[in-house]
C-alpha cells in the first residue's frame, strides 16, 4: 500500500448538511464492546472505545436498539422508547455518551422502531388485558379468526421471518405481526401512536442525538378492511402507493409530520429510512427532503462484484438523488446481511441468480467452498471504491477488520428468530440466520472474549477471530484496519463537491475509473488479470500493486487505486 501527504484543503460544509458524505459507523451495541463484563456490550463499552471511532476517522455512528427488550429480535422488539435497557446502561450514560462522541466531532443518529413495539410494551400488556373490541386494542391490529369457532387466523399471511404472520391471543382474537411473535404491528391509524412516536423523536433530539435511522419505514401504514386478502393476492397486488401493507402514498403524510418536528431543531434532525420498496422511483420518496431526507440503497449489497453491474447502480442512484435534491446513500454490510468479506468470495456456482442478495446467499460451514481470501480481497476494492463516491457511506462494526462471516455457531447458541423460525431449506433470510455477523467484536488477539469483555461473548467467537483482532491489526503495514483509516482520512481531506466523472478511458472490461472534483481518481478492477497503472499520484490502494517484467506498474485484479492527476 503507498500513501501519500495531501495539501488539499479540508471540503467546507454547512453544519446543516453534515450528513450529505458522512462516513456512518453502525454499532450493534450488544456486539461492540462490554463494559462491565456481563457477555452482552453496552454503553460503557462504547464509551470506553470513541478513541478508537475518533483515530478510524467516521464522522457520525449509528446505534442499533438500545432500548429495554427481551431480544426477541435483537432489540427490534423494543419495551419502552425512551429507556435505555439496564443490561446496556443507563441514560445518564447515554447522555455522557453523546458528550463524548460530539467531544470528538462524532455525530449520534439512533434507531427508530416504529412499525411495532414488544409484546412486553406497556400498551401491548394493556390490550391483552382489555376484552375484545376495547379501546385498548386499537392501538394494534387485532381481527376475529376465521372458521366456525374463529381457529382460523384472519389471513394466511406469512411473516417476514417465515411462519405465520397471525398469532391468537387467550380471548380467541388474532394480532398481525408482521414479524416475530413478540412483534406485534402498530396501528398507525391511531392517534395515540402518532403522539407518542413524536414524543419519542423529541425526547432523544433533546438530549442531542443528531438523527434517526427509521426501522421498516415503508411499512407504518396499511390499509386492511374487514375482508383481507390471502396471500396469493397480496402478492399479486402491485407495489405502487396503493398497496395494503407495504409502501403505501399515505406513509409519508407520517413522515411529513414528523420533518416538521426535525426542523425545529438546529440543525435539523436528520433521518434515514430503511425502506425496502420497488423501484429507486418509490425509494426517493422516503429521501424527499418534505419527507425523512435520506434513504438506504442496498443495492450494491445485492450486487455481484461486477464492474457493469457496480456502474450501473452508482449511476441510477446518482441521478435519482439528484432529482430529490438528497444524498445517496452506500451500503455493503448490515446487521441483516451477510458480512461482504465473505460474500464476495462464495464459488461460482451453476444457476446462481446473478444479484448475490445480502440475505439470500447461504454462507456455510468450514467446507463452504467460500475463498475468504478473494472474498476480503474484494471487499477492500469495494469499500475503497464506495468511500470514493459521492454520498454518505454507511460502515458495519467489523467490516474495517475485514472480518468475516461467522458460519460455526452450534444451532442452540443461534438467536436470531429469522433462524428459529424457519427449518433449513425453507429459510427467508441467509441459511443460517444473522446471528454469524452479530458476533462480538475481537480487540485483542487473545484473553477473555478478544478483549470483548471480561465475561465470556454471547455469541461465540471463532479461533481465527484473534488475525482479525484490532491488536492484530492496529499499525499493522497493509491491514485493511489502516486501510480504512487511511483510505477515510484522505475522504475527509479530498471531498469536495457531489459530483463524479466516469473516466470513459480508463473503463470498460473489468475496469471502473471515475473522477472527483479536484482530480482524485478512483480506479477498480473488477477482475483477475493485471491491468495498466494509470498515470498520477498513487495515493492509497486496496493491495499491494505490482510491477510488470518491463519495469511499468499494474494495477492487480480485485483492487482499487486511488490517484491523483495533476491539475492541467
Ligand atoms: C431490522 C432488522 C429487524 C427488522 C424488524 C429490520 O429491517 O434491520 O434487524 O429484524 O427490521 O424490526
Amino acid at each position: 500500500m503507498t500513501t501519500a501527504p495531501l495539501t488539499a484543503p479540508p471540503a467546507t460544509r454547512s453544519d446543516a448538511d453534515w450528513w450529505r458524505q458522512a462516513a456512518v459507523y453502525q454499532i450493534y451495541p450488544r456486539s461492540f464492546a462490554d463494559g462491565n463484563g456481563d457477555g452482552i456490550g453496552d454503553l460503557r463499552g462504547i464509551i470506553s472505545r470513541i478513541p478508537y471511532l475518533a483515530e478510524l476517522g467516521v464522522d457520525a455512528v449509528w446505534l442499533s436498539p438500545f432500548y429495554p427488550s427481551a431480544l426477541a429480535d435483537g432489540g427490534y422488539d423494543v419495551d419502552h422508547y425512551r429507556d435505555v435497557d439496564p443490561t446496556i446502561g443507563t441514560l445518564e450514560e447515554f447522555d455522557e455518551m453523546v458528550t463524548a462522541l460530539h467531544g470528538v466531532g462524532i455525530k449520534l443518529i439512533v434507531d427508530v422502531v416504529p412499525n411495532h413495539s414488544s409484546d412486553r410494551h406497556e400498551w401491548f400488556r394493556e390490550a391483552l388485558s382489555a376484552p375484545k373490541g376495547s379501546p385498548a386494542r386499537e392501538r394494534y391490529i387485532f381481527r376475529d379468526g376465521r372458521g366456525e369457532h374463529g381457529e382460523e387466523p384472519p389471513a394466511d399471511w406469512t411473516s417476514i421471518f417465515s411462519g405465520p404472520a397471525w398469532t391468537r391471543v387467550p380471548d380467541g382474537q388474532w394480532y398481525l405481526h408482521s414479524f416475530a411473535t413478540e412483534q406485534p404491528d402498530f396501528n398507525w391509524k391511531h392517534p395515540e401512536v402518532h403522539e407518542d412516536f413524536l414524543r419519542t423523536l423529541r425526547f432523544w433530539s433533546d438530549r442531542g442525538v443528531d438523527g434517526f435511522r427509521i426501522d421498516v419505514a415503508h411499512g407504518l401504514s396499511k390499509d386492511l378492511g374487514e375482508v383481507l386478502p390471502s396471500s396469493a393476492e397480496l402478492k399479486a397486488m402491485p407495489k405502487d402507493g396503493t398497496h395494503p401493507l407495504w409502501d403505501r402514498d399515505d406513509v409519508h403524510e407520517i413522515y411529513a409530520e414528523w420533518r416538521e418536528l426535525f426542523d425545529q431543531y438546529e440543525p435539523p434532525r436528520i433521518a434515514v429510512a430503511e425502506a425496502w420498496v420497488e423501484t429507486p422511483e418509490r425509494r426517493a420518496k422516503y429521501a424527499s427532503p418534505e419527507g425523512l431526507g435520506q434513504a438506504f440503497n442496498f443495492d450494491l449489497m445485492e450486487a455481484d462484484f461486477d464492474a457493469g453491474h457496480f456502474r450501473d447502480i452508482v449511476a441510477d442512484n446518482l441521478a435519482q438523488s439528484a432529482v430529490t435534491g438528497s444524498s445517496t446513500t452506500w451500503v455493503f454490510s448490515n446487521h441483516d446481511g451477510v458480512r461482504h468479506a465473505t460474500r464476495y468470495g462464495l464459488p461460482p456456482r451453476a444457476g446462481r441468480p446473478v444479484k448475490q442478495g445480502a440475505q439470500w446467499v447461504a454462507a456455510g460451514g468450514p467446507e463452504d467452498g467460500i475463498d475468504r481470501e478473494l472474498g476480503l480481497r474484494r471487499a477492500r476494492a469495494a469499500t475503497m471504491l464506495e468511500l470514493a463516491l459521492p454520498g454518505s457511506a454507511y460502515l458495519y462494526q467489523g467490516e474495517e477488520l475485514g472480518l468475516h462471516e461467522v458460519a460455526e455457531i452450534p444451532d442452540e447458541q443461534r438467536q436470531d428468530p429469522a433462524f428459529w423460525r424457519t427449518t433449513a431449506g425453507d429459510r427467508g433470510f441467509d441459511g443460517l440466520g444473522r446471528d454469524g455477523c452479530r458476533v462480538p467484536l475481537p480487540w485483542t488477539r487473545s484473553g477473555s472474549s478478544f478483549g470483548f469483555g471480561e465475561g465470556g461473548a454471547h455469541l461465540p467467537q471463532p479461533a481465527w477471530f484473534a488475525d482479525f483482532s484490532v491488536e492484530a491489526e492496529d499499525g499493522a503495514a497493509g491491514s485493511t484496519l489502516e486501510m480504512y483509516r487511511e483510505a477515510l482520512r484522505l475522504r475527509g481531506e479530498l471531498q469536495g463537491e457531489e459530483s463524479l466523472e466516469w473516466d470513459e478511458a480508463l473503463s470498460g472490461g473489468d475496469v471502473l475509473a471515475f473522477e472527483r472534483p479536484g482530480g482524485w481518481l478512483s480506479v477498480t478492477n473488477f477482475g483477475a488479470q493485471p491491468v495498466a497503472l494509470p498515470v498520477g499520484e498513487v495515493l492509497l490502494a486496496s493491495g499491494e500493486l505490482e510491477a510488470a517484467a518491463d519495469g511499468t506498474s499494474q494495477l492487480p485484479g480485485a483492487t482499487t487505486v486511488w490517484l491523483r492527476r495533476s491539475e492541467a
